[in-house]
C-alpha cells in the first residue's frame, strides 16, 4: 500500500517477513503513531494476532503463514506451532486456511519462507482482482458505505471491500466513501479513514448508528463490506454491526455487496449459524482507549462479529467474479 510517512512516499505491506522476524504495522496504534511490531517467536506471532496488532481475515492468515515459516526455520515442532496459532482468534476462516496449507506444505518438504511468501503474494493478487471486478459495479459519482476496515491493512495490500474503491478512484471515477466508525475498536474511524487519507479518497466518518439515516435520505448508493467467513449457503460473518447495515440497506433498496477471496470461504459449514463468533473482553466496550466511559458497576457484552443471512446480500465479489450468495457452492474446488 502507498503511504506517506514524514513527507516521504513509501510502498509497504501490513505484514512482511524479514530476517526470520514477522514484521507488522502496529494497527493498535494507528493513526496516532506509526510503529512496526516485531514478532520473533511463535508466541509473539500469536500475541500479535490475539491482541490485534494485526487484524482482518486475510492479514491474519498471512501473519499465521509467516509464523509457521518462522517456526519451521527455528526447528520448532510444526504441530505445536499450528496449535498455538490456531487458538488465537476463532472466527476468520483465513487463519485456519493458511495454517493448514503451511503445515501440509512444510510436512511435504516445501521450503517454508518461499511457501509463506507465495501464500501472501497469492492472497494479495486475488484481492487486486477483487478490486477489478468490484470497480466495474461502481458508477461515477457513487457514494459507498463500508463497515470496519476491510482495507490494505486487513489484507497486506489492496484490501477486500476497499480494493474496488481504490481501483475505481485510480480509474478516475469520482467516489465518496461513508466510513462507519465501528465501535468498540474503531477500525473504521482509525484505520479505514487513515487508508482513505493515504489514497486521497473523499470520505466522511459516521457514528455506527448513523448509516440508516443516510440510507433513508438517499445519500448512500451502495454498501461494500469484507467478510471473516462465508458458508456454503452464502451467509457471511463480518464485523459486528454488518447485519443491521444489510437489513437497513435491503429495506431502502440499496445494493449490499460482500468482498472476499477464496481463503475466507468455509465450504465445510452449511450455514452461518455454525460459525464460531468471537466474544472479546468487555473492557473494549466499557473503555474508550484508556478512558472508562461507563459506571464502574456496569458490565458489558462484546461479540466481535455477526452473521448476515444470504437473503440480504446482493452479491459476493471474489477474485473470480461477482456471484449471488446462492451460487457460492460453485466456488468449491
Ligand atoms: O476484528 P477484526 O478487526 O479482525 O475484524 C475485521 C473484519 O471484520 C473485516 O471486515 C474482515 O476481516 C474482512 S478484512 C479484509
Amino acid at each position: 500500500m502507498r503511504i506517506e510517512l514524514n513527507g516521504e512516499r513509501r510502498d509497504l505491506r501490513a505484514v512482511w517477513f524479514e530476517d526470520g522476524i514477522v514484521k507488522l504495522i502496529d494497527q493498535r496504534k494507528l493513526p496516532a503513531k506509526f510503529e512496526i511490531f516485531e514478532a520473533k517467536t511463535t508466541e509473539e506471532v500469536a500475541y500479535a494476532i490475539k491482541d490485534m496488532v494485526v487484524r482482518g481475515a486475510p492479514a491474519i492468515g498471512i501473519t499465521a503463514a509467516y509464523g509457521m515459516a518462522q517456526a519451521a526455520l527455528q526447528g520448532r515442532d510444526i504441530d505445536d506451532a499450528f496449535e498455538i496459532l490456531r487458538k488465537t482468534r476463532p472466527t476468520a476462516h483465513d487463519l485456519f486456511f493458511a495454517l493448514e496449507l503451511m503445515r501440509d506444505s512444510i510436512k511435504r518438504g516445501a521450503e517454508p519462507t518461499t511457501t509463506a511468501e507465495k501464500y501472501a503474494n497469492d492472497i494479495i493478487g486475488r484481492c487486486e482482482k477483487i478490486g477489478e471486478h468490484g470497480a466495474a459495479l461502481i458508477k461515477d459519482g457513487y457514494r459507498i458505505l463500508t463497515h470496519c476496515n476491510a482495507g490494505a491493512l486487513a489484507v497486506g495490500d489492496w484490501g477486500t471491500a476497499t480494493a474496488p474503491l481504490r481501483k475505481a478512484h485510480r480509474d478516475g471515477k469520482k467516489i465518496f466513501v461513508w466510513v462507519d466508525e465501528t465501535r468498540p475498536r474503531l477500525q473504521g474511524a482509525r484505520l479505514t479513514a487513515w487508508e482513505m487519507v493515504q489514497e486521497g479518497i473523499e470520505h466522511a466518518i459516521i457514528a455506527d448508528n448513523a448509516a440508516g439515516y443516510f440510507m433513508r435520505k438517499g445519500e448512500i448508493d451502495m454498501v461494500i463490506v469484507g467478510a471473516d467467513r462465508i458458508t456454503s449457503n452464502g451467509d457471511v460473518a463480518n464485523k459486528i454491526g454488518t447485519y443491521e447495515k444489510a437489513v437497513v440497506a435491503k429495506e431502502n433498496g440499496i445494493p449490499f455487496y460482500v468482498a472476499a477471496p477464496i481463503s475466507t470461504f468455509d465450504f465445510s459449514l452449511n450455514s452461518g449459524d455454525d460459525i464460531p463468533i468471537e466474544e472479546r473482553s468487555e473492557e473494549e466496550v466499557l473503555f474508550c482507549r484508556e478512558c472508562r466511559i461507563s459506571p464502574k458497576e456496569s458490565r458489558a457484552r462484546n461479540p466481535a462479529f455477526d452473521v448476515t443471512p444470504a437473503k440480504y446480500i446482493t452479491g459476493i465479489i471474489t477474485e473470480l467474479g461477482v456471484f449471488k450468495p446462492e451460487e457460492v457452492w460453485k466456488l468449491k474446488k
